[in-house]
């Protein structure tokens, strides 16, 4: 498995670094199978498996739950894990309350928050030997702030960003994420530290790219945001499959001789009666 010292080699050597989100067993598989650098367990699990209307609704219980198939599923893969809304907000003693047990119970490499406001408590967090992802530009937790959209579009929002980034690395945060942001300032971003910089809808100078499982696959996804790129089609392959099997059982096409247990354990009364 990747270590986070290998995180940073990685970009020393620039060589991307892939992150695809997973939240489940089977998709962990195949991502762990797929040879994907890093996991996600994403707090999007709240809208592509839970079907909920943004990730505002998930729980850190839902994480936990979550994380821990996807560890079974990818046992040799660096995994992070979100925390969600509101588990980090309320106080510095519960939010790291909250982190440590999420890493604790998940079994993940290190956990991922939002936003600037968590500065405060990543040297406890990475004291207790907790590795901090920070996530900065949208922030989807804040949607109800900022709305879905590119983010730091101006010179004045680019340059706290910027300073935001070096903020979290002298803190000790291992790995950042920067999301819909421009590109060049993702490319300047990534230019300033050391710690890899991880982009989604960010451009292609990033240390690496993360996007989410059923954006890349087309798997129960209503809308894509121009930063996604479809890579398979898991709904048209899903539906077709589903729909031959009710057909085949209307028509007793299935189960056939194959899928049957032909044993007679009846014959016997039949020719007795
Ligand atoms: O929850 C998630 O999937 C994420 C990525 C979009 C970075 O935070
Ligand atoms: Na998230």
């Amino acid at each position: 498995m990747i270590t986070t010292h290998d995180l940073y080699t990685m970009k020393q050597n620039k060589e991307k670094i892939t992150m695809l989100t997973a939240y489940d067993y089977p998709s962990a598989k195949q991502a762990e199978a797929a040879g994907v650098d890093t996991i996600l367990v994403g707090d999007s699990l709240g809208m592509t498996v839970l079907g909920y209307q943004s990730t505002v609704e998930v729980t850190l219980d839902d994480m936990i739950h979550h994380a821990k198939a996807v560890r079974r599923g990818a046992p040799d893969t660096y995994v992070v894990v979100d925390m969600p809304f509101g588990s980090y907000h309320v106080s510095r003693e519960e939010a790291v309350q909250n982190a440590i047990r999420l890493y604790q119970e998940s079994g993940a490499n290190a956990v991922k928050l939002e936003g600037r406001h968590i500065e405060e408590f990543i040297p406890v967090l990475v004291a207790a030997g907790v590795p901090v992802v920070g996530h900065l530009g949208l922030t989807p937790q804040s949607v109800g702030i900022t709305g879905f959209k590119m983010q730091a579009g101006t010179k004045e929002d680019a340059l706290e960003l910027l300073e935001a980034v070096e903020v979290l690395e002298a803190l000790g945060a291992v790995m950042v994420i920067v999301e819909a942001i421009p590109s060049d300032l993702a490319e300047k971003v990534s230019e300033k530290v050391d710690i890899p910089i991880i982009g989604i809808g960010a451009g292609v100078y990033t240390d690496g790219q993360v996007l989410v499982y059923h954006d890349v696959l087309k798997y129960g996804t209503d809308f894509a945001p121009k930063f996604v790129k479809q890579y398979g089609d898991f709904d048209t392959v899903g539906i077709e499959g589903i729909k031959q099997y009710v057909k085949e059982v209307k028509d007793a096409s299935f189960p056939s001789d194959e899928t049957t247990y032909k044993k007679k354990v009846f014959i016997d009364d039949e020719n007795n009666s």
